[in-house]
């Protein structure tokens, strides 16, 4: 990819710049923030670390939203983080507020890009997104199951004592308390992980995976998570940058899929060069279908309030 942009230089945003840039993932790649000098310092910081990882992207970053001009890819950090005890609808509109303004910044500069939204509510902020471009949502789709599912594989990982490397965990639905782990879809190697863990450890990842935003915010009081999110965010970023046709859990628009429309929440979707070249229907089974409506029950009443 020729150009990134990623708004917000606040600790996602720039875990987020130092991944991409030392992976090399775009020849360019801008910084937009607020704050002076935020977005402008933190390019410069990791372009410094060029030498020494050895990526010839060029850094920079700015507070005037031209700069996002003939980026193809835009991802939105930006947003107000939650504070503990906080829910993620609770910054709700704080952050539509914010978002409602970058994008008409972002369709006014680079309006062919693709948007990839970060910050929360983020199955609501894709769905404001989508909604306030007018954009098929191919372009307009946001990140929280790949997080949600390294999650919930490092927690099995944990458990079992076995190599991540053969592990595979899917994390659908909304990203909030509700989110659903599908046991049925984890594995290990291909072997379904309730072969190797007993009830009471499954119970134990499952809760903690739901609440992993949380436990970490628990511990650090003053930031949510970054360097998990960053990744997970680069990692989608790589699969559309490098049009590899992954099939990651993301925030998409749903039109039928599901039995459901007008709504964003986390599926299996396959991703390229075009954003979400498709959305998988994956067939539930009666209590997955239980959890995944009540995900989405959260996610509608959310998106209800910007009604
Ligand atoms: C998390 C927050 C950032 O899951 O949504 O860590």
């Amino acid at each position: 990819m020729e150009k990134i942009a990623i708004i917000g230089a606040g600790r996602v945003g720039e875990s987020t710049a130092q991944f991409l840039a030392k992976n090399d993932t775009c020849r360019e790649l801008v910084l937009l923030d607020v704050r002076e000098g935020a977005a402008e310092g933190a390019a410069l910081d990791i372009q410094e670390t060029a030498p020494l990882f050895g990526f010839d992207t060029r850094l920079k970053g700015g507070t005037d939203a031209a700069i996002l001009s003939g980026a193809e890819l835009v991802v939105i950090t930006a947003g107000i983080p939650r504070k503990p005890g906080m829910s993620r609808s609770d910054v709700l509109d704080t952050n539509v507020a914010i978002l409602d303004k970058l994008v008409d910044g972002i369709m006014e500069h680079a309006p062919d890009a693709m948007l990839l939204l970060v910050s929360n509510p983020v199955d609501v902020l894709t769905y404001r997104a989508w909604q306030r471009t007018g954009w098929p949502r191919n372009r307009v789709f946001g990140q929280a199951g790949v997080l949600d599912s390294s999650r919930m594989a490092s927690f099995v990982a944990l458990e079992t004592g076995l190599s991540v490397n053969d592990i595979n965990a899917m994390v659908l639905g909304g990203h909030g308390d509700s989110m659903v782990p599908m046991l049925r879809y984890s594995t290990i190697n291909g072997i379904p992980v309730r072969h190797f863990l007993s009830e009471e450890a499954i119970a134990r990842i499952v809760e903690r995976t739901r609440h992993g935003g949380a436990e970490i915010l628990a511990l650090k009081q003053t930031s949510s998570a970054y360097d998990a999110p960053a990744a997970a965010i680069a990692a989608m970023v790589d699969a559309i940058a490098l049009d590899r046709k992954r099939v990651l859990p993301t925030v998409a628009l749903l039109e039928g899929e599901y039995g459901e429309r007008d709504v964003a929440m986390g599926v299996p979707c396959i991703l390229g060069r075009n954003g979400v070249e498709s959305v998988i229907e994956l067939p539930l089974e009666p209590s997955e279908r239980k959890e995944f409506d009540q995900s989405l029950a959260g996610v509608r009443n959310d998106i209800n309030r910007l009604k």
